[in-house]
Formats: C-alpha cells, sequence, structure tokens
C-alpha cells in the first residue's frame, strides 16, 4: 500500500462511531458536540477551513477518553478536577497522527477556563477554537437528559441561562452570545436527533476532495485507535501494537509483501477497535466472565468489521481483522467461516493475537512462559481449531515472536 485515496471526512465520522462506542448511554456525543460547534462557528462566520476544522476536532475530542468510567465523569457534572488528563493523553494522540495533528491543540485545552486561556500564549483564534469545543460539550451535557423528546425545546432556555452565567470566566462571551442567537430556534435543537444528524454530517462532507494518504500516514492513523483500544486496560497495553508486529513479521515469512504486508500490519493494529465499547470491567475482570458479559465482549470482532469498512472500504484490512476470532473449525465468531474460506492473512492475525494475548499477563492468569505457549498452540492445531503452518513459522523462531510479543523489540 503505498498509498491510498482516502475520504478524511468519512473517516473522521467512522472513527468518531468507534469512538462513540465508548459512551454506551449517550452515543453520538461527539458527533452532536461537532455538529453545534460547526453551527456556532457559522454563525459568527467563522471560514470554511475553520468549521471543517472545529467540525473534525468535535467529533474527536474525546479521543483520550478511553474508559467508560472516565468518560462518565466527564458527563455529569461542567467541570470535573480530572478532566485535564483525556486532553492531554488526546493532544499526543494525535500529535503523533499526521493527518489529524493540526487539530492536537484544540483537544489540549478544551476543558480550560476562557479566563485560563487568555493567560497563555496562544494565538487568540485557537482561544476561540477550542473554547468552542468546550462550550458545545458542556451544551451536550446539559442536554442529554433530553435528548430525543420535544421535552428539550421547554429545557434550552434553562440550558442557555445555567451556561450564560459563566460568560467570561468558563467560556469567551461571543461565543456564547452566537448561542444564544441559535438556540432561539428549535431547529438547532432539533437537529440533534441521531439521524439527521449523520445526515447533516455526511452532506458537510459532500464537497471535501479526498486526500491523498501515504502508507505511513495511514498506519498512524490506525496507530491512533490502537492506543486508544489498549489503553482501556493496564492488562492490554501495546497489545495491539504487538500484534500488528507479530503478523506482520509472520506474513513476511511467508513471502506476503508490499500492500497486502502493510494491510495485515494496518489490521493488526485495528483487530479490536470494536472493544471501545465493551466496559472495562469486563476487560479487567478477573474470573470467568457470565454468559451476559460474554455476548458483550464477543461483539467486538464484529464491530471491528463494520467500522473497518467504513475506513478502508475498497481493502481487505475489514476482513482481516473482524475475522481474527474465526477459527478452522468454523467455531468462532462472528461469521462462524470455515477454515478453508479464512484467507491466510486472517489465519495469521489470529494466531498473533492468541500468541501475543497468552504471552501477556491478564487479570486472571500471568503472561505465560514461551514453551507453555507453543505447547498451548500445537495442541490447538491438533484440535483442529489453528493453522499448523502458521504455528510452524512461528515456533521456528520462537524467540523472535517471543520477544516481540513482550515488546523488547523497539518499535519504530
Ligand atoms: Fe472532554
Ligand atoms: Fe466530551
Ligand atoms: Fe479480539
Amino acid at each position: 500500500m503505498d498509498s491510498q485515496h482516502i475520504d478524511l471526512h468519512r473517516s473522521v465520522i467512522s472513527l468518531s462511531c468507534a469512538l462513540d462506542l465508548v459512551g454506551i448511554d449517550e452515543v453520538k456525543h461527539g458527533k452532536r458536540v461537532a455538529m453545534m460547534a460547526w453551527h456556532i462557528a457559522d454563525k459568527l462566520g467563522w471560514p470554511e477551513a475553520e468549521r471543517l476544522s472545529i467540525l473534525y476536532a468535535g467529533m474527536l475530542h474525546d479521543c483520550g477518553v478511553a474508559k467508560i468510567r472516565e468518560h462518565r465523569q466527564l458527563t455529569e457534572s461542567l467541570e470535573w478536577d480530572g478532566a485535564e488528563a483525556h486532553c492531554l493523553r488526546g493532544a499526543e494522540y494525535l500529535e503523533a497522527c499526521p493527518p489529524l495533528a493540526y487539530l492536537a491543540d484544540e483537544i489540549r485545552y478544551h476543558h480550560t477556563r476562557w479566563e485560563e486561556l487568555l493567560l497563555l500564549p496562544l494565538s487568540q483564534r485557537l482561544r476561540l477554537r477550542t473554547n468552542l469545543l468546550f462550550l458545545a460539550d458542556r451544551i451536550d451535557v446539559l442536554q442529554v437528559p433530553y435528548l430525543n423528546s420535544e421535552q428539550i425545546l421547554v429545557a434550552a432556555p434553562r440550558i442557555v441561562e445555567c451556561l450564560q452565567s459563566y460568560s467570561g470566566c468558563l467560556f469567551a462571551p461571543e461565543l456564547l452570545a452566537a448561542f444564544a442567537e441559535l438556540a432561539r430556534s428549535q431547529a438547532f435543537w432539533l437537529a440533534m436527533d441521531p439521524d439527521y444528524l449523520d445526515e447533516d454530517l455526511r452532506e458537510l462532507g459532500r464537497d471535501v476532495a479526498e486526500v491523498e494518504l501515504g502508507y505511513a500516514a495511514l498506519r498512524e492513523m490506525a496507530r491512533l485507535f490502537s492506543r486508544i483500544v489498549d489503553a482501556k486496560s493496564p492488562y492490554t497495553e501495546q497489545h495491539s501494537e504487538r500484534v500488528a508486529q507479530i503478523a506482520r513479521c509472520l506474513a513476511a515469512d511467508f513471502g506476503i509483501a508490499g500492500s497486502d504486508l502493510d494491510q495485515v500490519e494496518i489490521a493488526g493494529l485495528l483487530h479490536d477497535i470494536g472493544k471501545l465499547r465493551v466496559s472495562e470491567d469486563i476487560i479487567d475482570k478477573p474470573g470467568s466472565l457470565t454468559s451476559d458479559e460474554r455476548a458483550c465482549m464477543q461483539r467486538h470482532s464484529y464491530d471491528t468489521f463494520r467500522i473497518l469498512q467504513r475506513v478502508f472500504a475498497d481493502s481487505k484490512i475489514p476482513e482481516w481483522a473482524g475475522l481474527h476470532h474465526e477459527n478452522l473449525r468454523g467455531e468462532g465468531y462472528p461469521f462462524k467461516t470455515l477454515g478453508k474460506s479464512l484467507e491466510l492473512e486472517c489465519r495469521i492475525i489470529s494466531v498473533a493475537d492468541i500468541f501475543q494475548a497468552l504471552a501477556q499477563s491478564r487479570p486472571y492468569r500471568e503472561g505465560m512462559h514461551l514453551a507453555d505457549i507453543i505447547d498451548h498452540l500445537q495442541q490447538l492445531v491438533e484440535d483442529g481449531v489453528l493453522d499448523g503452518e502458521v504455528v510452524a513459522k512461528l515456533v521456528a523462531n520462537a524467540d523472535r515472536y517471543y520477544e516481540l510479543a513482550q515488546g523488547y523489540c523497539p518499535i519504530d
């Protein structure tokens, strides 16, 4: 994959869908924030480029929040002492991702009071953009109890009044004035309906040109999301990154090269993106899962498949990533695909995933020694679950793969 034409607008929407999964109770928080911020920017006559950048920043503003627990705190009060952590984390993630790095500063200060922003050495435009995110974010927190109901029209004046009482201290007066003006129209609030929201967001991207992203940039986008997923639990630190490295090396051992090799790596990075929806209480649970919890856990690979279909529509990435829990006997999930229809790349990612997970400690067991892992994998081959050739390649270079699994090898 030297480069690929990517519809960045559509990709950010899809990534925002993935992030939305963290919300559970009030999904689409990011999209509502984006849309409201866009309307306020439009009211203020901001130029097209700035409106679009606020739209994307809105969709991604909480990318530093990986834990459902953390998200709940953020949505329960107007200000919260621990809010800065997710701003710093989000900015750090975005900075490392070239196509989106220009949004890092907006995200960095999106819970900083206006009166504090004025004291920081930032440009006035940046202050306004980041404060607009803060404002839209807090409007959303106040409107959540009335979502999808006309009651929002009754509550709207109270929401405006509440936020205006923070003029000049939490929020810039000119932003509040534009919001108050817009808030008088019922349309502003009713457009938050989930169906309308998706339609409007798509529409705004109609004239946005596709961008050509090189493989390195695509990998950084994938890495951004793998970091968010892996941050859900201390047990899965760097899991996706390690799986991607192992899968890439295994694929290379099989002679896979060029674009296919790059896609294996990206699929490895994103294989668990659907896990954003799974509560960390389940991921971190020390004992065995109840059937309800298992069902919640198991849906992640299907969610991965669907999310990646939107971003990487014309590639093998959705399939290679989404099928990582299938097995040769057709007893995996979510498609029950039989072994003979599983592409080699899928089988490689499955083996890499299991191998890395066994090498890493989990809440219910310690990380296993290499010899025990090999025994276990060979048993799975005998049982007809895992691909014997893939496991054999791994065993032939076991020490090297074990190092990759444990993160001893630096990642370039
Ligand atoms: Fe936030
Ligand atoms: Fe937020
Ligand atoms: Fe998984």
